[in-house]
């Protein structure tokens, strides 16, 4: 699928973030190098602490790092512009966060609606839907949906603005082994049938199985990183 040719999408180079709590220095990441390739599904594994959430925040344009460089493609990341970097967010990053953060008195196809409202090339709602296989569930309010449902109308939401990255925190966080595995499946079918760069922040190891490449992370580096000969499906892991 992916190819480590040419020049990566996102490249790391690095990356150090230190948050400030009053007089006390909290190292986020001290030294983050890491590259992504076009079409790569990432898992991302480290324990709690470990810089995971603050390196995707980094490559989502969400945050900005101390000092190091990151880009993705032409877009420089490091640089604290504002303007830029929520453009860069708009043209090109979907987010799945653990909790799923939809409208409660919009219905999933009102809540897909809602996002793909401001994207320059949006599928329907009805095709995102249609791709997390809630086709079933399009008029459903989130308080009539299992967790797993709302989550795929999160990806859904996420996917319909048609980002060329889906960056996704924890997806399967707050949900039971088979949910969860629904979820990947539909991040991993994302990934394979769109072409999205995907990638995925776990704690859990097994589905560092469906991924074609696995970075830990410890002490805000990476630690490790390994590649898959080949991908398996979330239904065939032991969770
Ligand atoms: N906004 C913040 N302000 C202060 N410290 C933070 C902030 N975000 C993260 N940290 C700290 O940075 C470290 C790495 O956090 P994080 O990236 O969330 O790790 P992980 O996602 O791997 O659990 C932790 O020690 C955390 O407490
Ligand atoms: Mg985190």
């Amino acid at each position: 699928m992916s190819r480590e040719v040419g020049r990566p999408a996102f490249e790391a180079r690095a990356l150090t973030k230190t948050y400030r709590m009053g007089e006390v220095e909290v190292p986020a990441l001290q030294g983050v190098d890491l590259r992504v390739w076009d079409g790569e599904y990432v898992v991302i594994l480290g324990p709690s602490g470990s810089g995971k959430s603050t390196l995707l925040n980094v490559l989502g344009g969400l945050d900005v790092p101390t000092s190091g460089l990151v880009r993705y493609r032409d877009h420089d990341l490091a640089a604290p512009d504002e303007r830029r970097l929520t453009a860069y967010r708009r043209d090109h990053v979907g987010f799945v966060f653990q909790f799923y953060n939809l409208i409660p008195s919009l219905t999933a196809r009102e809540n897909v609606a809602l996002a793909s409202e401001i994207a320059p090339r949006p599928l329907a709602p009805e095709d995102a839907l249609d791709r997390v296989g809630l086709s079933h569930r399009l008029d459903h309010f989130p308080s009539q949906l299992s967790g797993g449902e709302q989550q795929r109308v999160a990806i859904a939401r996420a996917v319909a603005k048609r980002p060329d990255v889906l960056l996704c925190d924890e997806p399967t966080g707050a949900l039971d082994a088979a949910t969860g595995r629904a979820v990947l499946e539909v991040l991993e079918r994302v990934n394979r049938e769109l072409g999205t760069i995907v990638l995925v922040i776990t704690h859990n190891a097994a589905i560092a199985e469906c991924a074609d490449r696995v970075v830990r992370m410890a002490d805000g580096r990476v630690a490790r990183e390994s590649r898959n000969a080949s991908r398996r499906s979330p239904r065939e892991i032991a969770w």
